[in-house]
């Protein structure tokens, strides 16, 4: 197959990416722009969804003459076009499928509906020591919690998975229960470094359930039980709660990866997803896996959360493999989408 320049678009929740990606010489990374909302969201608490879908309508633009620029390639050039098709909010989602199918249709090339966890799911191999299949993935982002086999591109069974709330909403939960702005996660590791250690103890969801399923509601409820019982929380005592609740989700989310690891007999983990991007998460999963002979991998800290690096290079691969090619014009996204109806 000659090689192919695929340019990749996410706009599923709050980060515009683009992203060329060269099939050339084993698969380069040419170059990659991204926006992220943040600070846009922060004054309401969360991610407004009309507010995502307007300025990923003004961010694509620009940010694909970045990409068109620092990579020193024209727009003709590009063979297709992958973007997220789901899951993601709808709104946001129809930005760029709109945006990389009116494109296509222009440029007259084809393009790659690209299902947002299997970018996650891939990005590791876009870093210098890449995991070859099969291997067990722990996915971990702002919306889903699952543990997956992955065989190959597109081959993904699900061996367990949140029943409420995913890992990355769990922090972000506690986070504001704690006082912290928004996106939570990264706020909470920062506080949690500070707090005393075992100082807190909060309960272990599901870690003796038997499976590989999560639960963290339950884990955030147990903290809104521990900040009333304090009149005025202190900084002190609010470093510890964060401190408890991490120590608390990292050591379920560190044995039930190594419970899969070892119940699939595959001896390499992947990590992905925008909590992958947790500093007590990788230094325990470190250390368990050089005790049990396993092998950890993770994206590049810039390909934890959301980008359009991830989503150009599924694309590729899943050009590669002959899958979901379609001419571009008609398009649906698809808000819910579970990762395991996924085939290649
Ligand atoms: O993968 P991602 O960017 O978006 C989704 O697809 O959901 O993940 C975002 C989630 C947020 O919940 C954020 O708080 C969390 O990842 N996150 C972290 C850290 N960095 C991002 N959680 C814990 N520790 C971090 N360092
Ligand atoms: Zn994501």
């Amino acid at each position: 197959m000659p090689a192919m320049l695929i340019l990749g678009i996410e706009s599923s929740c709050d980060e515009t990416g683009v992203a060329l990606y060269s099939t050339d010489a084993g698969g380069a990374l040419l170059a990659h722009a991204l926006h992220s909302q943040i600070l846009m969201h922060r004054e309401y608490g969360g991610v407004v969804p009309e507010l995502a879908s307007r300025d990923h309508i003004r961010r694509t633009v620009p940010l694909l003459r970045k990409v068109l620029r620092d990579s020193g390639r024209a727009l003709g050039e590009v063979d297709a076009i992958a973007y997220t098709q789901g899951p993601g909010l709808a709104g946001a989602l129809l930005v760029g499928a709109a945006f990389a199918e009116g494109l296509a249709a222009s440029l007259g090339v084809p393009t790659v509906p690209v299902h947002h966890l299997e970018g996650h799911l891939l990005s590791p191999l876009l870093s210098r020591n890449p995991p070859t299949f099969p291997f067990v993935a722990l996915l971990v982002s702002g919306g889903h919690s699952q543990l997956m086999r992955v065989t190959g591109v597109g081959h993904y069974e699900l061996l367990g998975e949140t029943l409420d709330d995913a890992a990355g909403e769990a922090f972000d939960k506690t986070a504001k229960l704690l006082g912290l702005p928004y996106p939570g996660g990264p706020a909470l590791a920062e506080l949690a470094e500070r707090g005393e250690p075992d100082s807190v103890k909060l309960p272990r969801p599901m870690l003796h359930s038997g499976d590989l399923d999560f639960s963290f509601s339950g884990l955030k409820t147990a903290v809104l039980t521990k900040v009333r019982a304090i009149e005025t929380l202190d900084e002190q005592q609010r470093a510890d709660i964060a401190r408890g609740f991490q120590e608390a989700i990292v050591e379920v989310l560190v044995k039930k990866s190594l419970r899969a690891v070892r119940q699939s007999g595959l001896k390499r983990l992947v990590v992905a997803g925008g909590v992958g991007a947790n500093r007590e998460l990788r230094r325990q999963l470190d250390a368990a896996a050089a005790k049990h002979g396993i092998t950890v991998y993770y994206p590049e800290l810039e390909f934890c959360t959301d980008n359009g690096a991830m989503i150009a290079l599924a694309g590729a691969l899943r050009f590669e493999a002959g899958a979901s090619i379609k001419p571009a014009g008609a398009f649906a996204v698809r808000p819910r989408w579970p990762l395991a109806e996924l085939t290649h």
